[in-house]
């Protein structure tokens, strides 16, 4: 059995076609494959803040919670599940309407949605050194030992390509699980990108901001992993 999925042409021919950029107020979508690689995130965002990145956005709690928070971060959330994303433009959608925001109020327009694969789009269209902070929140734990090979910290070239986009000096990786197993693979395996230096947890802005896995499970009163790391 393989210790890792194959990544390469053949499977992302497969899996990304439908890839999209979605700007969640503007209604405005645009096809990945349309746009330069890498990205050229002024471009993209019409100025010139700092760019984070969520991968794995499900409901989009945190996405929305943060670029309310934090208007002069531009946030860039990719899901490949194409159900997730859609949730996530209604609760954008719904926020607004709910809050009687006008779409030229400049609320949001700090947020794009990337429907495709991270792995795709990180190797692919993520500048060198470009990224402010990665957020990863309960990534699939694939508990079944069959399907482990599936776990996105896994990917060699996914950290690789983590390594490669933060930026130098300070680029931190936020990392949130419930599954203790999975929480020290990660610990294991980001302990072999020697860039990547584990940094004390009172260091994060985000711990206040919950996504909704880390809402349910909070209720359920189960213990939450955390780490941050940063990019030296
Ligand atoms: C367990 S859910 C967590 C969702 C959210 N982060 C939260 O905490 O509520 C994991 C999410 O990651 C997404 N995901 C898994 N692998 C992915 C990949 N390679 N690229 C993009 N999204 C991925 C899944 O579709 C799912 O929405």
């Amino acid at each position: 059995m393989n210790a890792e999925p194959r990544y390469n042409d053949l499977y992302y021919k497969r899996t990304t076609p439908h890839s999209q950029i979605i700007d969640t107020v503007q209604d405005k979508v645009v096809s990945l494959h349309d746009l330069p690689a890498p990205i050229d995130w002024q471009t993209l965002f019409g100025n010139t803040y700092p760019v984070e990145v969520e991968i794995g956005f499900g409901k989009g709690r945190f996405l929305l919670e943060a670029s309310k928070q934090f208007p002069l971060i531009n946030y860039i959330g990719v899901e490949r599940a194409q159900k997730y994303v859609e949730i996530t433009r209604e609760r954008f959608r719904k926020y607004m309407r709910h809050f009687s925001i006008e779409k030229n109020s400049g609320m949001f327009k700090n947020v794009r949605l990337a429907w495709t694969d991270a792995n795709y789009f990180l190797t692919r269209y993520v500048p060198d050194e470009s990224v402010q902070a990665y957020h990863i929140y309960f990534p699939d734990p694939w508990p079944k030992a069959r399907q482990q090979k599936r776990r996105i910290f896994r990917n060699k070239d996914f950290l690789d390509a983590i390594t490669r986009t933060l930026m130098l000096g300070g680029g931190k990786l936020y990392v949130a699980t419930d599954f203790a197993e999975y929480f020290t693979e990660i610990q294991e395996r980001l302990a072999l990108w020697t860039k990547l230096k584990p940094i004390p947890l009172n260091s994060s802005d985000y711990e206040h901001i919950a996504t909704n896995f880390e809402m349910k499970y909070r209720l359920e009163g189960r213990k939450i992993y955390r780490a941050v790391y940063e990019k030296s």
